[in-house]
């Protein structure tokens, strides 16, 4: 029988290529996920099972039917600026939530969890390239919500035995590279989702914020790495729980990036390039707290996972700008 492996949040964006990725290494995915920002036509590798990550009766029901050897959790909030206006619920979804979905797994014996964080958890960056041993001191409470579940996750290995990897995500970015899945959020705040919009007269010209940051082209620096990278990487991460002696019980964190910088200006003209017409753009100012540089030191995960980026910038817009093609109008 195949393995089955719990996918919280896998109606989403990540979480479906994650499902993918994993049936094509001949586990079941089942997608745990209530919809509220997921999509049921994204979820095409395994079962979709709608639920609540803060339902402990529908998670309990969930676990017995599959059994799951392992839990890759990404069901939760994302975005920094709904995280200010709204810290509550933040904490009641991302970490209530989380609290009560490894409890179930907990309660029903799983052993191998593997989450979503984020590099939100890092704060204002020290040095350009950014390591796992850089302080921890998030901005927002989205930030936040990633940093306490990661503490919890200490506890349960520490207390319980579960073994754990947070990964550490930098900007996720592209689709499928056969178009069966891609980005989708509502509402859209990603740069190249938003950039190839803009450039396809779906909606009007693109803010950059900031054009005078100490960067070579004056736009902010970020390190964007394609989703199916990241996939790989959750799949590798589930891995080396289940199959490393020295694994057990045990947490690590990990950064999962592409290790390599690239501007908004450098991103903006790659989608003009993909899209074959410019993106129209609108100079604002620099928003609070944005850093100029955000890069990943990837070498933890290079080393642990035995993983390696393996598309670069052109394949993450070229991906991205078919998906959006072939996506409907927004407007
Ligand atoms: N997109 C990025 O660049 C990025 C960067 C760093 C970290 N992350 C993290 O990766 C994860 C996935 O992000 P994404 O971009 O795929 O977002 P997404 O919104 O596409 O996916 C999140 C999924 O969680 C589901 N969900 C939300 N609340 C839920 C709840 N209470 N119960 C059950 N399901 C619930 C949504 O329906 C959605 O399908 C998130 O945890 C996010 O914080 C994303």
């Amino acid at each position: 029988m195949r393995s089955s492996v719990l996918v919280s949040g896998g109606a989403g964006y990540i979480g479906s290529h994650i499902c993918l990725r994993l049936a094509e290494l001949g586990y079941t995915p089942v997608a745990y996920d209530n919809l509220s920002n997921g999509h049921a036509e994204f979820v095409q590798w395994g079962p979709l099972e709608r639920g609540d990550i803060r339902d402990p009766a529908r998670l309990a029901e969930v676990f017995a039917l599959h059994r799951p050897c392992a839990v890759i959790h990404l069901a939760g909030l994302i975005e920094v600026g709904h995280s200010t206006a709204d810290p509550a619920l933040f904490y009641d979804i991302n970490v209530g939530g989380s609290i009560r979905l490894l409890q179930a797994a907990e309660g029903a014996g799983v052993r191998a969890v593997v989450f979503s964080s984020s590099c939100a958890v890092y704060g204002a960056p020290q040095q350009t390239s950014i390591g796992e041993a850089h302080p921890l001191s998030p901005l927002n409470p989205y930030g936040r919500t990633k940093l306490v579940v990661e503490e919890f996750l200490q506890e349960l290995a520490r207390w319980k035995g579960m073994s754990s990897l947070a990964l550490r995500y930098f900007n996720a970015a592209g689709a499928d590279l056969t178009g069966r899945i891609g980005e989708r959020h509502e509402p859209e705040t990603h740069l190249i989702p938003l950039a190839i919009d803009a450039a396809l007269g779906r909606r009007g010209p693109l803010n950059i914020f900031g054009a005078d940051y100490p960067t070579p082209d004056g736009t902010a620096i970020r390190d964007y790495i394609h989703v199916a990278d990241l996939a790989d990487a959750h799949v590798r991460a589930v891995e080396w729980l289940l199959k490393t002696p020295h694994a057990a019980g045990t947490f690590n964190a990990v950064n999962l990036g592409s290790g390599q910088g690239a501007s908004v200006r450098e991103l903006v003209d790659a989608v003009g390039r993909a899209v074959g017409s410019p993106v129209p753009l609108r100079e604002a100012p620099r928003r609070a707290g944005d850093a100029s540089q955000l890069i990943a030191d990837i070498t933890k995960a290079q080393q642990l996972l035995d993983w390696q980026p393996s598309h670069d910038l052109e394949t993450v817009v070229r991906t991205a700008v078919q998906w959006a093609q072939a996506s409907p109008n927004p407007l």
